[in-house]
């Protein structure tokens, strides 16, 4: 009796030993034409997964992907599938999606070159369609492709040509291609008629519906490689980026039309289009008919005409109290709506007027909406006449840069139901009134009953989707708003303030001290659509002259950004002299030098080292941070892409910077990293002389430190201006001058004429020497020192001063 369980635990035990051997002995990634494969537990053991699904597996590779039958749950029927090759089967791609196979189907490569997938009935499921193409072998590489190759090994057929509702790094998406995601979860079916990707030669965008299809994610051009970092659009395809600095793993196609990006093997590391989107704009967010607004509340547009699907779920959607009617259009009227943010991408009409716009619409049967969008005129804007109505995503006011009426069309209640209706209503008026009144109390107790349930849910959703983000080495951690609260004791220690932010000191609870700023007012409101996806692609960004961001919260309107605490501060506090005792803190010439290279360091990785380029816009010496040991970094890069993303699709219509250190071309042409070079040069020259750009307690003609340093230059008196107040400035003071000509450099008028940064480290290593024949004609300065942001298409306020003092 007492032996049983050890003779069971020796032979599970060698059953283990066995099994696992066999395993590792079976990584077989090729096969050679006239092999065949039945879909049998004698012919391929399969092997399990403990969420209960099952895979006989045809080809693997080791620890990554393998090819092969799978199925789950009763196993009755089968997809030829390829899979991570881990406890959690996911499926990647499949060849017959739509037509499972059963037991004992075949799978048959044959001598003829064709990869052919028969039911048990003989019947052909799939098939690759390579005959005429002289296949020679099979192949699963260790991107998961399954490729077919012919005799001089160039690729005849692949997988990743034929996504299903996955892309894989390496993996391209081109033009014309389709993500279309599977029913659910559980179910593999291709979605008819629902969602879908697809890369047009406008961008990418995500569809719903087929009749015809609308648009709910556009992107156009330029704009996919703003989604953020990880895609790229290449050469009419779009790749997400091969990188393992992300463990990013693959990319798939939610059945509720959500693009995520998951970690193997099944942990959501992003959620690519809510970015962008917020959920309520996702077509089924609140079902079709529907409201979403903020809070992921869903309403019913209209009381008399529309209907929740289910009163207890108003997510199912609303349905038309009297069905619209072809032939009863004259008894058709709409209701208007306003701060609904729901257009499709290619308008019906353009430059009509609204009632144009409405009467088109009531002469389409197949209308259901009519959407205007207009700017200022409304006598003039585009038409959208949607044949489907799905959630509507209602918006503040004032949001949107259009503005958008949305005529939902609704048929007139008919005289006979008029009719019952008023008969019934006089004669049981009692009833109806006690009924409503009893009937209400019981609405009003479940209804308050729902949005306890409701916002307790949305309470452990969001905290879950915390964790989530979490756990991702090195991307910033999701902060609640509450911790950074306590972490600032209620944002009490202020460290600075600036244009768009204030920046307060704190403590996390594991004593590490962070800086977190917390970001003000408007300007990021339109910011907020993006917000994470610019968030994780900068917190992406690591660089020792780079102050790294940590983490961030976003709740409600509230933005906050938590970086590393630099104890020493920022550079203004060090190098300018401010009367006084504050001599002795002044920085030596060997620590000033150091601190410039670092700056250099900084702004060059973010130039010239990323596979995409990121230009600061504000470099300024407040921008600048000291660690305890003065090592310097550049702060609040990619700040400007926080405040950039607006609704327009231009890239730069709007100036931005600080007064004084904003490179010329600002006012007229094209925006590139030099203007980040500009800046460093005056940062550099404030550096060397020890005061501001703009200091009005010096003489007046000395007010600007450029026109100071120009006429110095005329005069050969470079020496005067040398950091007064440091006896280590003055003591290097011939250096210090040979430094200037770096500054002069950066200063050049013409953008194309100044360094890259690259050079300016070679310059300062000593590696290479200033160009000679330099402009010495520098801009002039401008007489406010603010931090700005102005829109370009009007014209400058400063204009008139640009010929400002010298
Ligand atoms: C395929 O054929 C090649 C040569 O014809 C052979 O070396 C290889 O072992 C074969 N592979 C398999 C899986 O049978
Ligand atoms: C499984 O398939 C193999 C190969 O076709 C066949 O020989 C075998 O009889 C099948 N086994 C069962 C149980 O059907
Ligand atoms: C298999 O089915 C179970 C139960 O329905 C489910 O939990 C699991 O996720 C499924 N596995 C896969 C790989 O889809
Ligand atoms: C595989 O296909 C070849 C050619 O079509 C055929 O001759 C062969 O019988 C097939 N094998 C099986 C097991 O069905
Ligand atoms: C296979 O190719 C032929 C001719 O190229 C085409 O007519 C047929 O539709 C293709 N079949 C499939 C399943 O792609
Ligand atoms: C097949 O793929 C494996 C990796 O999956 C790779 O190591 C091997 O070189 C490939 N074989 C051929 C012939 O391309
Ligand atoms: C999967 O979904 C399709 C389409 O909705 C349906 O026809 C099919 O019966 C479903 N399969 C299962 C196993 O539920
Ligand atoms: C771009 O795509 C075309 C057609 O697919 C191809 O011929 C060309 O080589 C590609 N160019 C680059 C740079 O990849
Ligand atoms: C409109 O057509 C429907 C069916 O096509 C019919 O049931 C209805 O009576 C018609 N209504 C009128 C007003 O003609
Ligand atoms: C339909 O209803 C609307 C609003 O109730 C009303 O203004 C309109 O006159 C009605 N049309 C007809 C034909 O009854
Ligand atoms: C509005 O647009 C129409 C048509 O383009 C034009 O005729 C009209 O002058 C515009 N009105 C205003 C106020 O701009
Ligand atoms: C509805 O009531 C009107 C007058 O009250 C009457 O003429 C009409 O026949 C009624 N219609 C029906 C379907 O009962």
């Amino acid at each position: 009796m007492m032996r049983t369980p050890c003779i069971c635990s020796f032979l599970f035990g060698f059953f283990l030993i066995f099994s696992s051997i066999a395993a590792q002995l079976d990584y077989v990634s090729n096969a050679n034409l006239s092999s065949t494969w039945t879909n049998n537990e004698s012919s391929i053991p399969s092997s399990n997964s403990p969420d209960g699904s099952r895979i006989r597996i045809i080809l693997s590779v080791k620890y990554r992907f393998a090819c092969g039958f799978f199925c789950n749950g009763t196993c009755t029927s089968f997809l030829f599938a390829i899979l991570f090759n881990t406890n959690d089967h996911v499926i990647l791609w499949s060849a017959n999606r739509d037509n499972p196979v059963r037991e004992s189907a075949i799978l048959n490569f044959t001598a003829a070159g064709e990869l052919v997938l028969q039911d048990v009935d003989g019947s052909t499921v799939w098939t690759t369609n390579t005959t005429e193409k002289s296949v020679a072998f099979m192949n699963l590489t260790d991107k998961g492709n399954l490729m077919l190759f012919d005799n001089t090994k160039s690729m005849v057929w692949q997988s990743f040509d034929h996504p299903t509702d996955c892309l894989l790094p390496g993996q391209k998406l081109f033009q014309g291609q389709k993500l279309i995601p599977s029913v659910s979860s559980t179910n593999w079916t291709a979605q008819k008629d629902s969602y879908s990707l697809q890369l047009t030669h406008e961008g990418l965008f995500a569809y719903v519906g087929s009749n015809p299809p609308q648009v709910y994610f556009p992107s156009f051009g330029i704009d996919i490689d703003m989604i953020n970092s990880y895609f790229k659009f290449f050469n009419g395809s779009l790749s997400f980026v091969d990188s393992m600095q992300y463990s990013l793993q693959y990319v798939k196609l939610m059945p509720d039309g959500h693009l995520k990006g998951f970690t193997v093997p099944d942990s959501v590391w992003a959620d690519f289009l809510t970015g962008d989107l917020g959920e309520c704009s996702y077509p089924l967010t609140c079902g079709r008919n529907s409201i979403c607004s903020a809070e992921r509340q869903c309403t019913c547009p209209g009381i008399d005409s529309f209907r929740a699907v289910n009163d207890r779920k108003p997510n199912m959607g609303c349905f038309p109290v009297t069905p619209l009617t072809c032939n009863a259009t004259h008894d058709q009227h709409f209701i208007e709506l306003t701060n609904i943010a729901y257009i499709n991408n290619i308008a019906d009409m353009e430059d009509v007027d609204i009632e144009i716009c409405k009467q088109a619409c009531l002469k389409k049967c197949s209308c259901k909406a009519a959407v205007f969008e207009y700017g200022s005129n409304t006598t003039s804007g585009r038409c959208y006449l949607l044949s489907e109505l799905f959630t509507m995503p209602s918006v503040e006011a004032g949001v949107l840069p259009y503005n958008i009426l949305t005529h939902i069309k609704v048929q007139n209640v008919t005289s006979s139901s008029m009719n019952v209706t008023s008969s019934s209503s006089s004669r049981n008026l009692v009833a109806t009134v006690l009924g409503y009144t009893i009937g209400s109390f019981v609405l009003l107790i479940v209804v308050v009953g729902f949005i306890m349930f409701a916002v307790r849910k949305e309470k452990t959703n969001s905290e879950m989707e915390e964790e989530h983000l979490d756990q991702v080495p090195g991307m910033p951690i999701r902060f609640s708003y509450e911790q950074l609260k306590t972490a600032t004791q209620n944002f009490s220690k202020k460290l600075g303030e600036g244009g768009f932010a204030s920046v307060f000191k704190g403590t996390l609870e594991d004593g590490l001290q962070i800086a977190v700023k917390h970001l003000q007012g408007d300007v990021y409101v339109h910011v907020k659509k993006s917000f994470m996806a610019e968030v994780e692609s900068i917190g992406s960004i690591h660089h020792v002259n780079l102050v790294q961001l940590k983490g961030f919260s976003a709740w409600k309107s509230e933005r906050l950004l938590v970086y590393e605490f630099m104890s020493n501060g920022s550079l203004d506090q060090w190098i300018y002299y401010s009367g006084g005792d504050h001599q002795k803190h002044l920085l030596g010439w060997e620590c000033r030098k150091k601190i410039i290279l670092d700056i250099a360091k900084g702004l060059a990785y973010l130039h010239e080292e990323r596979s995409q380029k990121i230009i600061h816009l504000d470099i300024k010496p407040q921008n600048i941070l000291l660690d305890s040991n003065f090592n310097a970094k550049v702060s609040d890069f990619g700040l400007s892409k926080l405040i950039d993303r607006n609704q327009s699709r231009q890239v730069m219509t709007t100036m931005r910077g600080t007064f004084g250190y904003m490179a010329p071309e600002w006012l007229s042409s094209v925006i590139t990293e030099k203007v980040d070079v500009y800046s460093f040069g005056i940062v550099l020259l404030e550096i060397l002389c020890g005061r501001k750009n703009l200091d009005r307690s010096q003489p007046e003609e000395s007010w600007h430190l450029l026109g100071v340093f120009q006429r110095c230059w005329e005069q050969g008196t470079l020496l005067d201006i040398v950091d007064r107040y440091s006896e280590d400035m003055q003591l290097h003071a011939t250096e210090v001058t040979e430094m200037m000509k770096v500054v002069s450099w950066c200063l050049q008028t013409d953008f194309t004429r100044r360094p890259s940064m690259s050079t300016v480290i070679k310059v300062l290593e000593g590696v290479i020497s200033v160009e000679s024949n330099l402009d010495y004609n520098f801009s002039c300065p401008r007489l406010q020192e603010t931090t700005f942001e102005h829109d370009k298409s009007s014209k400058p306020a400063c204009d008139s001063i640009l010929s400002g003092p010298r």
